[in-house]
């Protein structure tokens, strides 16, 4: 039985630093009403240079500390966590987990068949993305491209820099030679670059952004559970932020996309135990 207090609760929506914040505005567009905590895992940043073992261990912290902030559902914002992680630790919470890999793949699917995948290292090595788009259309090629510069550059607010612009442009350049048509931004950093890349790639190439799908299929899922905060749900939404590293920092980085300075919490995560 779904109790009335617990459509109020808020979704939980993490990432390593500002990358979810792109999933964060699609909460906001698509699902006004609900609350929102938000964290960062900013002191561990960039996962993508981080092993699968680490990765899952920071995931199970981070949602053993969401539980107990009584989140109604989690939304891996970080397609690292969503490649990695998402499987193994899905059978340990009773809440809705969803990721953007599942999401992303079928959204590119229907747009074209010689697919790009830009996406951190550790998403790329997992092939995550390369299975999921080749189950859902046996007939796309997959040409994937790991961009570790990318996120150090974003999180330091480098995005104007010409240094970002020659960065993404050796990184772009072999999948605008493979001839893709589609483009997966397989990072939750990467929308923040959409205007760098477009300056770079034929303008037939079709961006796909996964956070909108995920946000979209989390809506549907909570519409199935009886835990959607419509119209009538009588709390304000409000989104509240909490970081592992410096909020200061987080708060000056974020206002770029948040239109306003955040107020930015600063937690410590308990370990876990994890079991081999
Ligand atoms: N934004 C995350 C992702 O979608 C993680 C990036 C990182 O910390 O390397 O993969």
């Amino acid at each position: 039985m779904i109790l009335q207090q617990e459509v109020r609760f808020p979704i939980g929506v993490f990432d390593s630093g500002v990358g979810g914040l792109t999933v964060l505005q699609e909460v906001h567009r698509q699902l006004p009403n609900e609350s929102v905590i938000y964290f960062g895992d900013t002191a561990r940043l960039p996962y993508g240079k981080r092993s699968p073992a680490e990765i899952i261990e920071y995931v199970y912290e981070i949602l053993n500390w969401m539980r107990s902030r009584q989140v109604k559902m989690a939304i891996m914002a970080c397609n690292t966590s969503s490649a990695l992680a998402l499987d193994i630790v899905r059978k340990d919470f009773d809440m809705p987990i969803l990721g953007l890999i599942l999401p992303g793949a079928r959204a590119a699917v229907g747009k074209g068949k010689r697919i790009g995948v830009i996406a951190t290292t550790a998403t790329v090595k997992s092939e995550a993305y390369v299975r999921a788009i080749c189950e859902s259309d046996p007939q796309a090629q997959v040409f994937q491209m790991a961009c570790p510069e990318f996120v150090p550059l974003i999180e330091s607010d480098r995005i104007n820099d010409s240094y970002t612009l020659q960065v993404a442009k050796e990184y772009l350049s072999p999948l605008i030679s493979e001839n893709i048509d589609t483009l997966v931004l397989g990072c939750t950093h990467y929308p923040h670059l959409a205007s760098v890349l477009r300056q770079i790639l034929p303008p037939h190439v079709v961006l796909v952004n996964p956070a909108s799908y995920v946000v979209r299929a989390a809506g549907q899922e909570l519409d199935l559970m009886g835990l959607r905060c419509s119209d009538n749900c009588y709390t304000r939404s409000e989104t509240t932020f909490f970081v592992s590293g410096d909020p200061e920092r987080f708060a000056q980085t974020s206002r770029r996309w948040l239109g306003k300075l955040p107020d930015v919490e600063k937690v410590s995560l308990s370990p876990v135990e994890l079991l081999s």
